[in-house]
């Protein structure tokens, strides 16, 4: 097959949801049909379970799941689909957020009776943001839930969607009948909870047909017809292009449980969702097409058997053909690496490859060469852009608990930043360092894993810390910006990048510091 054919077959997407509103059990149906599994129950979820085991042990069991789920690759109707994993637990949000930037669309998995629940709301809106396109499924109609006009508001509302339904229930509940196909356009009923397999289901193909009155009663056939018109006419029609370009949200309702409204969801995903798309680099935009390789690590897992401390980088092909045993630019460093045994992934297992194409995830095994956001390329000097550090939620200050082992607790520390598990920041006034984290859980991993990994020990002390916030001067010479330092050196600090930091104490103290200094600008994010 032709290099150009191969990225048009390509679809790389991510499942984003709440935890519990049904992205495992829809990731299992979609493998299902794409043949990659043979039953349901062999995709592992990657939540975080609390109470059973203590929470270190949890986050190592997870941690295996997830190195299995990170990119879940299947075949279907010639199409080539790359699913990447997103925990959904909040602790874990930034390693949503950075695979958010691997990803060519996403579809967002809402709960029937839940509706639209936070984690759904801060990931969409990153999605929104980089106008990722986005299809929307509801799930769990099989059980009562919210009405679906309702639930249509609060996702053009809380989510600042534009919806345009390609598909609608009959019924809900125990009433649940079936799902009207607004895409295809014909109507599948749901014959009961075949749970194992795919479910069988009639087909009738018009909504005007006496048939269908004979099959979902007459109350519920009038109805659909009527919901059906007020659904044309208040949404929009369903536009590719619009779609394409973030502007329209197409959305179908289903049950993954029941594999009911996925092989639906799957048809149209791969007639609408968009192939490797373009990406800004801080140089230029590099297109999939192009015939020179480049790519960059959006993901970091390290091994989880200490006695091998290699790591597995994941990096996603941007333009060109990735090749085994071929020399490429690590560009932070300016080095040339080779990869012996890139792994590509197919369902859950890996498998070395000897060439890859845009669209395409492979893991490299590393031995601490990469961190997250770093580029390969086949020589040219680009950086990829669009892995930003957010303000984490939580600050403690680290502290070496055994003075023979400083060396291997900053190399601990040095690793387990690069991976992304927390964040690195170093006070300007005394050198000490704060870890910051969004979850308190990940305190609980770094001091585990220090431990386990390294043969370090570290233990944690409290620090009042509202926001980290990047400061952003024009000229470093300003007087205001000499006066600010001065002033506020108690709160500053620089992040693993050396970027200058400003660790607000309260919301208050923030507001006040940026009345004070107008020129200095301060930003929730280190990319702006
Ligand atoms: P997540 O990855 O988004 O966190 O959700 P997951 O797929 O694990 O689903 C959460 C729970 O919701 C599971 O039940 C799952 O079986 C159930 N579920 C998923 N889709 C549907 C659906 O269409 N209808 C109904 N009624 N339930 C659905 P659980 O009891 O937490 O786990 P399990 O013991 O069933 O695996």
């Amino acid at each position: 097959m032709s290099f150009l054919k191969e990225i048009q077959r390509r679809r790389t997407f991510g499942i984003v949801s709440h935890p519990d509103a049904g992205k495992t059990t829809l990731t299992e149906k979609l493998l299902l049909f794409g043949g990659a599994i043979q039953e349901a129950g062999a995709v592992k979820s990657n939540k975080i379970k609390k109470g059973a085991t203590s929470d270190f042990m949890e986050i190592e069991r997870q941690r295996g799941i997830s190195v299995a789920t990170s990119v879940l690759a299947f075949e279907y109707d010639g199409i080539k689909i790359n699913i990447l994993d997103t925990p959904g637990h909040k602790d874990f949000a930034e390693d949503t957020f950075r695979t958010l930037t691997a990803v060519d669309s996403v579809i967002v998995v809402i709960d029937v009776a839940k509706g639209v629940e936070e984690q759904t709301e801060k990931l969409v809106e990153v999605c929104r943001m980089r106008k990722i396109p986005i299809i929307v499924f509801i799930n769990k109609l099989d059980r009562e839930g919210k009405d679906a006009f309702d639930l249509l508001d609060e996702i053009e509302q809380k989510l600042g969607l534009r919806v345009s339904p390609l598909s609608f229930p009959i019924g809900m509940g125990y009433d649940f009948k079936g799902i009207y196909n607004i895409w295809e356009k014909n109507i599948n009923l749901f014959s009961g909870d075949s749970r194992k397999n795919i479910e069988e289901t009639i087909e009738i193909s018009d909504l005007e047909s006496e048939e269908l009155k004979t099959i979902v009663g007459e109350k519920a056939a009038n109805l659909l017809r009527e919901e059906i018109e007020l659904v044309q006419g208040i949404y929009p029609e369903f536009d590719k292009t619009e779609y394409l370009e973030g502007n329209l949200q197409p959305v179908f309702f289903g049950s993954a449980l029941n594999n009911f409204g996925v092989r639906e969801l799957l048809d149209c995903f791969v007639e609408i969702a968009p192939k490797p798309r373009p990406k800004q680099s801080e140089e230029r935009l590099i297109k999939p097409e192009e015939k020179k390789f480049t790519g960059f690590v959006f993901k970091i897992h390290a091994n989880m058997d200490p006695n091998h401390r290699d790591r597995l980088a994941f990096i996603k092909i941007v333009s060109g053909e990735f090749k085994r045993n071929t020399p490429y630019l690590h560009v932070r460093l300016n080095k040339k690496l080779k990869f012996s045994s890139p792994n590509a992934f197919f369902a859950e297992k890996k498998q070395i490859v000897d060439i890859s194409y845009p669209g395409d995830i492979v893991g490299l095994h590393d031995t601490g060469n990469f961190k997250i956001g770093d580029t390969l390329t086949e020589g040219e000097l680009i950086n990829y852009k669009g892995i930003p550090s957010f303000s984490p939620e939580h600050f403690r200050y680290i502290n070496n608990a055994d003075p023979l082992k400083s060396k291997q607790l900053n190399k601990g520390i040095d690793q387990l930043m690069d991976e992304g598990v927390a964040q690195l920041f170093t006070l300007d006034l005394n050198g000490r360092k704060v870890i910051g984290t969004v979850g308190a859980l990940q305190y609980e991993v770094i001091q585990y894993r220090l431990e386990h990994e390294y043969g370090a020990k570290c233990t944690y002390e409290n620090l009042n810390v509202y926001k980290a916030c990047w400061v952003e001067v024009n000229d470093q010479s300003d007087p205001e910006f000499e006066e600010f330092k001065r002033v506020k050196q108690r709160y500053l600090a620089k992040d693993k990048q050396g970027q200058l930091v400003f660790l607000s104490d309260s919301a208050f103290s923030l507001q006040m510091t940026e009345q004070k200094y107008p020129s200095i600008k301060f930003h929730y994010t280190s990319e702006f």
